[in-house]
């Protein structure tokens, strides 16, 4: 991404040159879903699409912020509680609002400064557009205040932003990839002390991304409802964490009566996928692409059928792409309910797959705008 615009659009907004930029990129998760909110593992690597914001500090205690893709300029005061947008159309500043608020809840000095932002991670896709611009406004704001706050630190403001401003009840998974990540490598993620051990993909394959043009909004979905579902199941386990029991357990409980066949379908799958995630981490030190996108198969059909957190046009994308030369294995990748799929697929095959995938998916819903892009894996956020 290139920040001349970014730069044209804050003197245009501003009358003045940004001090500095920071980035923040998005993320695709390769398995390991719904995972997060019960301690368990992920493994994500963050892609080549972000949030970018150019910054400048202000002599007061205002925030103002623009948008590349959006219109008109927000402002707001940093002291009390800030209000959220009540237009629908400034709804989009609330993230930057909840991070302010957030920021200065924890302690921290936060100072007025000028925003502008642009980005190219898609909205409610499955990509962690919000996550990435949580963790590109606290860049941003620590930048105009002096301040300087560890990755994992930003990871978690931004998540409580999420959870308390915004009002999703989302895990650390999102916020994490898109502070910590580590240029060409994906990462096993420990939701419980969150700590990252990256490795690199196995050689000869690549990650495609296939967008099925179904958005869905997080607050409004069934997610929260999902979460409460996993705690519930938790505690009628007598565990804080699904991350602590055994597919024996869960068995055990079962017979006992403890659960009921809807709850246990919900564990089951949370169970299963913390064991396929550790394995799949296992098929990247070894190199076993094969491995890892049976793994990959594995975690999508629990999603559809344990889980239930997939869709038609999910569901559909993967089935066609797992019919294409190449295909190693396919998934829906993030919250579910619409969004993206990721999939593996040998490298040389890679720019026909994406081709005739998105050909495919065009003539099964043509009611949908589908994206399919090849990606890399890119660094975690930080200052430009
Ligand atoms: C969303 C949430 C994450 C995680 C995923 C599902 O992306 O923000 O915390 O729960 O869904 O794995």
């Amino acid at each position: 991404m290139d920040s001349t615009r970014l730069a044209t659009a804050f003197s245009a907004a501003f009358a003045a040159q940004p001090a500095g930029f920071v980035r923040a990129p998005g993320r695709v998760n390769l398995i390991g879903e719904h995972t997060d909110y019960n301690d368990g593992f992920c493994l994500p690597m963050a892609i080549e699409r972000e949030v970018r914001i150019a910054w400048a500090p202000r002599a007061d205690a205002t925030v103002r912020v623009g948008s590349l893709q959006q219109q008109g300029v927000v402002t707001f005061a940093l002291s009390g509680a800030i209000a959220k947008a009540t237009a629908p159309a400034e709804r989009w500043a609330d993230y930057v609002k909840g991070c302010a608020q957030i920021l200065i809840e924890a302690g921290h000095a936060v100072k007025g400064c000028d925003l502008f932002l642009t980005g190219d991670v898609p909205l409610g896709s499955g990509l962690s557009s919000s996550a990435a611009l949580e963790v590109a406004t606290i860049h941003a704001l620590c930048a105009a205040s002096g301040l300087t706050i560890d990755g994992t630190t930003i990871a978690r403001l931004g998540q409580r932003a999420e959870n308390r401003y915004v009002g999703t009840n989302c895990g650390i998974l999102d916020q994490l990839s898109s502070s910590c990540a580590v240029a060409g490598q994906a990462m096993l993620m420990d939701c419980r002390t969150l700590a990252l051990t990256p490795a690199p993909l196995p050689a000869g394959v690549s990650i495609v991304i296939a967008d099925t043009g179904k958005r869905r909004g997080l607050v409004d979905s069934a997610y929260n409802e999902r979460r409460a579902q996993c705690e519930a199941g938790a505690k009628a386990l007598g565990v804080s964490h699904l991350r602590d029991v055994s597919m024996h357990g869960l068995w055990q409980a079962a017979q006992a009566g403890t659960l009921d066949a809807a709850a246990r379908r919900r564990c089951e799958h949370v169970v299963a996928e913390n064991g396929r995630t550790v394995a799949a981490f296992a098929c990247l030190r070894a190199g076993d692409a094969v491995a890892l996108g049976e793994l990959m198969d594995q975690s999508h059909t629990d999603l559809r059928d344990k889980f239930e957190v997939t869709c038609a046009e999910l569901d559909g994308m993967v089935a066609i792409a797992r019919t294409l030369p190449g295909c190693l294995g396919s998934r829906m990748t993030g919250a579910g309910f619409g969004g993206c799929t990721v999939s593996l697929v040998r490298t040389g095959d890679a720019p026909a797959f994406a081709a005739e995938l998105e050909r495919r998916y065009r003539v099964a819903f043509p009611a949908m705008t589908p994206a399919v892009y090849v990606t890399g894996a890119a660094a975690g956020a930080g200052r430009l």
